[in-house]
């Protein structure tokens, strides 16, 4: 799968572009501020229907205006397929496959695979659980439409459930609803656990080779899910929680308190190291390094295609060894590169198939 074009209407700071892009390399170069990431991100929202920020649609829409459109053009198979989306400020965004309007965002996920690396992404492990899991779940949530059904209901639950306790002492008729809430809370929140627990199992055979690799064969990295319940004891740690929970006005236990740990072992060390609190700098940044670069190939194994490589400016993170090993793996998918210089590009053996240069919300192909 590949992307042949980008069309943006009142999409941030772009009043109205359209990119035909290589299916090879392509590199967007400007300064500051003037929008490469955006081009990213709007990409990103093609992809998943959501922002790689987080941000909300009516924060995309460029300022005054009331609605964004972004059109793409795939390519797969030699076919072509157009992805067309409607943002509104204050309505779900309409999205259109073909000319088709489909029902369910959650319809268009699998068309359009995307790994988006920023250099945030290299303080994975370094930062907190609930980016850690962010990151799972953007990964589960592209592959598996089962996966997003069931987070998007179980965090429903999980905002109607502290609703309910914060106003418990107001109504405390309403405790009933809690015993349907957790019945619910523990449906949805299974498959969540059992499907984060078989994307760590799969994780692992793939992270191991690349950061033996990326660190010269000098470490060995394991991930560990660190369910906050177990699955066998959900329903009755749920139950026994309901009092704290009360006081608390909050749901304590299930899997939106999960996290993951990154353990490593030198290859002379007797005992593996938790980085997340023992690793030096170095350590985490590959080992998180080594975490996007297996997405790569959780997506071309899950889904038998290459995805669209998305790297938003981290080459110039990075020293020139993991430069390279990048550039390596990147191989025949088509990537999309924003820097702000293309220094870094010229000790690089490193083939350009298209250059854009991003100035104040214009893109000009300049080869
Ligand atoms: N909703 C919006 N409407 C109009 N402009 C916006 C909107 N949201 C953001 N912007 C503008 O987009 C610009 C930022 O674009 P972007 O983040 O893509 O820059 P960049 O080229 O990636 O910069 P950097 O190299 O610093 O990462 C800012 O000038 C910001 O004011
Ligand atoms: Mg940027």
């Amino acid at each position: 799968m590949i992307i042949k074009s980008l069309e943006l209407a009142d999409f941030r700071n772009y009043e109205n572009i359209k990119i035909n892009f290589s299916k090879g390399t392509n590199i967007l170069y400007g300064d500051n501020a003037q929008g490469k990431t955006n081009i990213l991100e709007a990409i990103f929202v093609s992809a998943t229907t959501k922002s790689h920020k987080g941000s909300k649609d009516k924060e995309i829409i460029r300022f005054g205006k009331e609605e964004a459109h972004i059109r793409t053009i795939l390519e797969k198979d030699n076919a072509e397929y157009r992805v067309d989306m409607h943002l509104r400020k204050s309505k779900s965004k309409g999205i259109a496959i073909d000319g088709q309007k489909i029902k369910r965002a959650s319809d268009l996920i699998g068309r359009l695979n995307v790994v988006f690396f920023s250099p945030e992404d290299l303080s994975i492990i370094k930062n907190g659980p609930s980016e850690r899991r962010r990151f799972m779940d953007m990964e589960l949530c592209q592959l598996d439409q089962i996966y997003l059904n069931n987070l998007s209901k179980y965090n429903k639950l999980v905002v109607e459930r502290n609703k309910i306790l914060k106003d418990l002492f107001e109504h405390p008729e309403n405790s009933v609803l809690l015993d349907v809430q957790d019945k619910q809370l523990f449906e949805y929140g299974s498959v969540i656990i059992k499907t984060r627990e078989k994307f760590i199992k799969d994780l692992n055979e793939i992270i191991r080779p690349i950061h033996e690799k990326l660190t010269g064969e000098k470490e060995t990295l394991s991930v560990f899910y660190e369910p906050n319940v177990k699955l066998e004891e959900f329903e009755s740690r749920l139950k026994q929680a309901r009092k704290k929970d009360t006081y608390t006005k909050q749901t304590t236990v299930g899997p939106h308190k999960d996290d993951f740990s990154f353990m490593i072992k030198k290859m002379n060390a007797e005992d593996a190291i938790d980085i997340r609190k023992f690793g030096s700098q170095g350590q985490q940044r590959t080992a998180s390094l080594s975490l996007k670069l297996s997405e790569i190939e959780i997506v071309k194994r899950a889904k038998k295609e290459n995805p669209v490589l998305l790297l938003d400016d981290v080459l110039s993170e990075l020293d020139s060894n993991r430069q390279n090993y990048l550039l390596n793996t990147i191989g025949d998918i088509q990537t999309i590169i924003t820097c702000t210089g293309l220094d870094e590009f010229v000790n690089n053996r490193f083939e350009i198939d298209k250059l854009f240069k991003v100035t104040e919300g214009t893109v000009s192909s300049e080869n």
